[in-house]
């Protein structure tokens, strides 16, 4: 019999997409460590992601980023949500395709503004925009972005994401689509 694919299961798409959401669930429902790039940077830098930005700038952030993609991203039986921009910068999307399972949790700018109205985390690039200019800064990134998310090995439709007992549905998606092994006990 085949053994399932030990690759880490890397999940990209925009901020508030629900890639952490999503990603802890599944992790925990095919028995898998959990990781999220943006705290695995802020336990090993001890400082949080708006801090870095503040102090450092953008620039030095992706470097960093980048250098704690290739640690995280080679873990096996490891589920890894990355940062939004993660993909975007250097060859990060070539580089994740090469050693893990990628899939993009694809949302619509309306979908992404209302789980930002219910997000608790700070957000650097979004911070101190008007509901306007939100609008727009996220329909222009987006739009920019879509060409790196899309090259994921698969594309995952989070627009049902509207509450929470929806993430169940996508997990199964996810777990259907990548043809992941569920562990029964991980799930109990
Ligand atoms: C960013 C997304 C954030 C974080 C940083 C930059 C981006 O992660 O990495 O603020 O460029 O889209 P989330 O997607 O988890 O919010």
């Amino acid at each position: 019999m085949p053994q399932p694919s030990k690759k880490c299961v890397v999940l990209i798409g925009y901020m508030c997409a629900g890639k952490t959401t999503v990603g802890k669930a599944l992790a925990k429902k095919i028995g898998r460590t959990f990781y999220d790039l943006d705290w695995y940077i802020e336990e090993r830098f001890h400082k949080k992601v708006p801090v870095i930005f503040a102090e450092s700038g953008e620039e030095k952030f992706r470097d960093i980023e980048r250098r704690m993609l290739h640690e995280a991203a080679e873990f096996e039986n490891t589920v890894l949500s990355c940062g939004g921009g993660t993909p975007c910068f250097y060859d990060n999307i070539d580089y994740m395709n090469q050693v893990a399972d990628t899939y993009y949790l694809k949302a619509s700018t309306d979908t992404i503004l209302q789980h930002l109205s219910i997000s608790k985390g700070e957000r650097p690039l979004l911070k101190g925009k008007s509901p306007e200019e939100l609008k727009q800064f996220v329909d222009e990134q987006l739009e920019k972005r879509a060409a790196f998310y899309e090259k994921a090995h698969h594309i995952i439709d989070v627009n049902v994401l509207d509450s929470f007992d929806k993430i169940d549905q996508i997990v199964d998606t996810i777990i259907e689509t990548g043809g992941l092994q569920g562990s029964e006990e991980a799930s109990r």
